[in-house]
């Protein structure tokens, strides 16, 4: 299945599960990534929750002002979720603030509050979101790797290593498949370097097909590379 299509059958969109709860955990200062989650997965599926966490008081005070409870509130929790059962978990730029040492315990706090069939989205992008990557998990634990630019702001793939989850930031250097990839995407992007005429978007959906030529598991295909994105199944970077 492809990334998208998992996040729409967790959500339950082809089925009648009443109202989904969709978690947004450290929502940080404003509750801006909350509310936009909201109203972008209202038109994946009607009718679904939206909750905010925060540990930090002051936050989820700050975001009443937003609530529209039930469908957008706000409260206070951490990693387990305040006792939910969600069917999405977004984690942006959360576990960064973490130690490496801390990741696999937050992980595993998180899906094992999943409702059935759902995914939890860790990962880290910079402050307008236009580098990204995060990695998808199940309750059984990570499945994907996602990579998320705009290809016309990027010298090569690997600009985008800084944006590392912490999963993997430590862990882009010689002999460990992550620092391999971003190799492999550089190489594959200087190949393309000829659809630079047609765009930057197609250079990168020409890079990704290539990657793909050359074995790596890659998920998808033009329509949602076209858009800046590339996913990979998560032995593709598992870390040695
Ligand atoms: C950099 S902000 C992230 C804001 C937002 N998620 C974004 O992507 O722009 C990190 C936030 O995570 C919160 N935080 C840190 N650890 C947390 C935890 N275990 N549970 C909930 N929130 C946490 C902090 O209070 C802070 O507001």
């Amino acid at each position: 299945m492809t990334g998208s299509a998992l996040v729409r059958a967790a959500l339950g969109a082809n089925t009648d599960t009443d109202s989904p709860l969709v978690v947004d955990v450290g929502y940080g200062a404003s509750p801006v990534t909350t509310v936009e989650l909201a109203a972008r997965l209202r038109s994946v599926r009607d009718g679904l929750r939206v909750l905010g966490l925060e540990l930090d008081p002051d936050r989820v005070a700050a975001a009443a002002h937003a609530a529209d409870p039930p469908r957008l509130d706000f409260g206070r929790g951490g990693f387990e979720l305040a006792g939910a059962r969600p069917a999405l978990v977004r984690a942006f730029n959360v576990l960064r603030q973490y130690s490496a040492a801390e990741v696999d315990a937050a992980w595993s706090a998180m899906t094992g509050r999943l409702a059935p069939g759902g995914l939890v989205v860790e990962g880290t992008c910079d402050e307008l979101g236009r580098r990204c990557c995060w990695v998808t998990l199940s309750a059984a634990g990570p499945l994907l790797f996602t990579l998320a630019c705009r290809p016309a702001e990027l010298a090569r793939p690997s600009d985008l290593a800084e944006r590392l989850p912490k999963s993997l930031i430590h862990r882009n250097v010689p002999g460990e498949p992550v620092h391999a990839l971003f190799e492999a995407l550089d190489r594959c992007w200087a190949t393309a370097a000829p659809f630079s005429p047609y765009g930057p978007r197609a250079r990168w959906v020409e890079t990704a097909r290539l990657l793909a030529a050359a074995g790596w598991p890659v998920r998808d295909g033009r329509k949602r590379w076209r858009l800046g994105e590339l996913s990979l199944d998560w032995s593709a970077v598992r870390p040695n």
